[in-house]
C-alpha cells in the first residue's frame, strides 16, 4: 500500500490464449501460495491486467471461514443479488500484518474465464462472495482500508486477535 499502481484501474486481458498469460498466472500462484494469500490480484505484482485468482482451503491466516474453492478469473464481471451488506474482518498481501472490519455485499453472481479461455459463472454468498468483491477491487485499483466504515476497526492483526478475538 502506498505503491500508486495499486491505485489504478487494470485493463482487460485482450487473448486469453497468449502463452504471457500463463506466466503471469503462475506468479501469481506462487506468490499468493508463499504468502498463504486468500487471493491476489495481477496489479498486485505489478501487471495492470484484470486477472485475479482466490481459494480457501486450511489456510494458517483464515482458520475460521468456510472453504472456497481454487478459482482463476480472467475479466471478471460481478452482479450483486442482494443489497444486503455484511461486515467482516479483511486482510490483504498488499497490507501486510493488518486487518480491518469490511462491508462487502452478502450475495452475489460472478462470471470470467479460467486459465483455459472457459467461461466460468457462479453465486456466490458470505466469504467467498467477500473475497471475490476484494480481489476485484483490486483490478479498479481500491484497496480494502478504503472500503472501512470504522476506523477503530482496523489495525495489526495480533492486537485484533488478542483485544476482539477476530
Ligand atoms: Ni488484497
Amino acid at each position: 500500500m502506498g505503491q500508486p499502481i495499486l491505485l489504478e484501474r487494470s485493463q482487460p486481458v485482450p487473448n486469453l490464449h497468449a502463452p504471457e498469460l500463463q506466466m503471469l498466472l503462475q506468479d501469481m500462484q506462487d506468490t499468493m501460495e508463499a504468502e498463504d494469500g486468500a487471493g491476489i490480484a495481477a496489479p498486485q505484482i505489478g501487471v495492470l491486467l484484470r486477472v485475479v485468482m482466490f481459494g480457501i482451503e486450511n489456510n494458517p491466516r483464515y482458520p475460521h471461514v468456510e472453504p472456497v474453492p481454487f478459482t482463476i478469473l480472467i475479466n471478471p464481471e460481478i452482479t450483486i443479488l442482494d443489497q444486503a451488506r455484511e461486515e467482516g474482518w479483511e486482510g490483504c498481501l498488499s497490507v501486510p500484518g493488518m486487518r480491518g472490519l469490511v462491508p462487502r455485499y452478502r450475495r452475489i453472481a460472478y462470471s470470467g474465464y479460467d486459465a483455459q479461455g472457459q467461461r466460468i459463472e457462479r453465486e456466490a454468498e458470505g466469504f467467498h462472495a467477500r473475497v471475490v468483491q476484494h480481489e476485484v477491487d483490486h483490478l479498479d485499483g481500491v484497496l480494502y482500508p478504503q472500503r472501512i466504515k470504522d476506523m477503530t476497526r482496523f489495525g495489526f492483526k495480533e492486537e485484533l486477535q488478542h483485544y476482539l478475538g477476530c
